[in-house]
């Protein structure tokens, strides 16, 4: 546990750990004035019990003697003493219960941050190779699970041993041997429970993160695909997928639970056991009823407090035990963001701005994709000039999106240079590349928004500029329709994945998107394959003339569409294999020639 707690603390900010520190006091001044709040009701039962102390005791007779209290008065001390002391307890119980949902729940929060910025700040390369609904879950259940099953445990462990511990002490000094007997009996018992439960716990634990891994992608492919499965009326194929893991998943719970749980009631009779068993070994060496029920209240009340801490002790390393393979899943991915973003805050990022002025130049490209024995694209040398409307053209599969993907900077390639003006797009270059970028890609994003939201997706919403909205909603010919069909017009709300639009809708709605941070170079990715020919047509006519200096690449299967670009290139089989103008083209390139007659 202190190794994990130690790679835990890694993760933590000054302010974070310093935190944890002020927990970890309040953790113990609590479990210090639990003891406190279980003896002050030591004086005023013995005085209760046996009045002649008031008589005796010499404490109590120059208290009297100060004071100038009578025997009753001291009595009622004694009993808002003890008040005042348990209020006081109790204030520390909520402050301490408090403090540790705040120290906890902000580890949580910076946690849950840190991690999606890691996540949205990965290279395009790292999210082709991992499925979107493991980060969710990541970032929706494991962080939880981590931080409230190990974090929080380890300062409930803390707490609670504190409160045993004292109390312990104060007890020890009363009656030694009942004291070690009770402690040790309870100890031993959880202790022993827990051993023999450990394997299963663990059992348990592993299924936990494998659960929500494999649930989160199932019931995402099943709403994904629900056009499906609704013709084909199979969704007993998902039922089935999903059921014995939820099953599975409920039995686990019900166990874990019965684990956690059990304990208690068996540690709870065997204290009263012990209770009982100290009532008679007392009586069987004296007969004195009085001191007894004073040590009987006294067992009472502290046990009303040990119990649940030991018990509460149990728990936290049960829970512990449960959340540590949520804590290992997300570890990697915190130490990389917690270093990333620490070495990043050193240097103050100046915001340049880049020019596109001179040219795109690929030399000797080659790029593979992860895990995939092919070579996705292999290009010698082009060149792409400023304010040129560039087609993109082949068959489908031969690299053409792959081609555009290294352009945006999305891939790098494995080998040979991407240069612009003369710079290679490394990192940092990138970030300002694309930043003069408008990208309208093969299979469009629509968030469950306004199209207005849509259009400018990822702005600050507070200050749209919608003359801008309109501007390129105008551009992408999309304007009539949100104005005359749509009843709240851009403010109307498009659906998950833009169902309450057409395909063709939705592109169009992409195109504007592209062109709303009026970028310098524009990219198409087969942006208006769902248009009809005509609605194409113009279309692309209106980005032209909207395009004047701009530079327009443009992926397509509508060969037609390029007749007006300065430069087509051909690619096939991941490689350039001819370029020129559309008519030359047509003239000398067999498969264009084919893929034009087949339209
Ligand atoms: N993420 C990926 N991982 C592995 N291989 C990929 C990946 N994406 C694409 N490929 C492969 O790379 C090759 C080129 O794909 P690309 O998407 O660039 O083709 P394309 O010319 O755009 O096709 P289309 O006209 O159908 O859109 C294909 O063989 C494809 O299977
Ligand atoms: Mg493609």
């Amino acid at each position: 546990m202190i190794t994990e707690y130690k790679k835990v603390v890694k993760l933590l900010t000054k302010r974070e750990k310093r935190r944890l520190y002020f927990l970890t006091i309040i953790k113990i001044f609590s479990g210090i004035m639990d003891t406190l709040g279980v003896a002050s009701i030591a004086p005023f039962l013995a005085v209760l019990s046996k009045p002649e102390i008031l008589d005796n005791n010499v404490i109590i007779l120059r208290l009297k003697e100060i004071f100038d209290l009578n025997n009753q008065s001291i009595i009622f001390c004694f009993a808002f003493g003890s008040l005042f002391i348990i209020i006081i307890n109790q204030f520390v119980r909520l402050l301490n219960s408090w403090y540790e949902k705040y120290a906890i729940k902000n580890i949580w929060w910076s946690f849950h941050c840190k991690l999606f910025k890691f996540y949205l700040t990965r290279p395009y390369s790292f999210h082709i190779q991992t499925n979107s609904k493991n980060l969710l879950e990541k970032l929706q259940v494991e962080t939880s699970l981590a931080v409230d099953g190990t974090i929080a445990s380890i300062y409930q462990i803390l707490g609670n041993i504190a409160t045993c511990v004292f109390l312990f002490f104060f007890l020890l000094v009363i009656y030694p041997i009942v004291s070690i007997v009770i402690f040790f009996a309870a100890g031993a018992s959880y202790w022993l429970i827990f051993s023999r439960l450990k394997k299963k716990i663990n059992e348990y634990a592993e299924f936990q993160p494998l659960f929500a891994e494999k649930t989160f992608v199932l019931i995402d492919r099943a709403f994904q695909s629900i056009k499906d499965i609704i013709i084909k009326n199979n969704h007993t194929f998902y039922l089935n997928l999903l059921t014995p893991l939820s099953k599975k998943y409920a039995k686990t719970n019900i166990n874990y639970n019965a684990i956690l749980i059990a304990p208690k009631a068996i540690v709870e009779t065997l204290a009263y056991v012990l209770l009982l068993s100290v009532t008679f070994y007392f009586l069987s060496i004296s007969a004195n009823f009085s001191s007894l029920v004073i040590i009987l209240a006294l067992y009472a009340f502290a046990l009303q407090r040990i119990l649940p801490a030991v018990q509460g002790i149990y728990q936290a390393i049960s829970l512990y035990k449960f959340s540590l393979p949520s804590l290992d899943r997300i570890y990697k991915d915190l130490l990389s963001a917690k270093e990333e973003f620490e070495e990043k805050n050193k240097f103050i990022e100046k915001k340049k701005k880049f020019n596109f002025s001179d040219k795109i130049e690929l030399l000797n490209v080659e790029f593979k994709y992860p895990n995939s024995k092919e070579t996705a694209l292999r290009i010698k040398h082009f060149e792409i000039k400023p304010g040129s409307f560039i087609g993109i053209a082949g068959k489908t599969g031969s690299g053409k999106t792959t081609l555009v993907d290294l352009m945006l900077g999305l891939l790098t390639p494995n080998s040979g240079k991407i240069m612009i003006d003369g710079n290679i797009l490394n990192d940092e270059l990138t970030k300002l590349w694309q930043t003069q970028l408008g990208y309208a890609p093969q299979f469009p994003f629509m968030a469950d928004d306004t199209i207005k939201n849509n259009i400018t997706l990822g702005e600050d919403t507070d200050h749209l500029d919608i003359e801008k909205i309109r501007e390129v909603a105008k551009i992408a010919q999309i304007d009539e329709f949100i104005e005359n069909n749509l009843p709240k017009k851009y403010d109307t709300i498009i659906g998950e994945n833009g169902i309450k639009l057409s395909g063709g809708q939705r592109q169009r709605l992409s195109i504007a998107r592209a062109l709303f941070k009026d970028p310098d170079i524009i990219f198409f990715d087969e942006a208006t394959n769902s248009l009809d020919v005509l609605t194409e047509k113009s279309i692309i006519e209106s980005v032209i003339k909207y395009k004047k200096n701009k530079t327009l690449i443009m992926i397509t299967h509508r060969l037609p569409t390029l007749q007006n670009c300065d430069e087509i290139l051909m690619i096939n089989k991941g490689t350039l294999v001819d370029r020129g103008s559309y008519d030359f083209l047509k003239k000398n390139n067999q498969t264009f020639f084919e893929l034009e007659k087949e339209i």
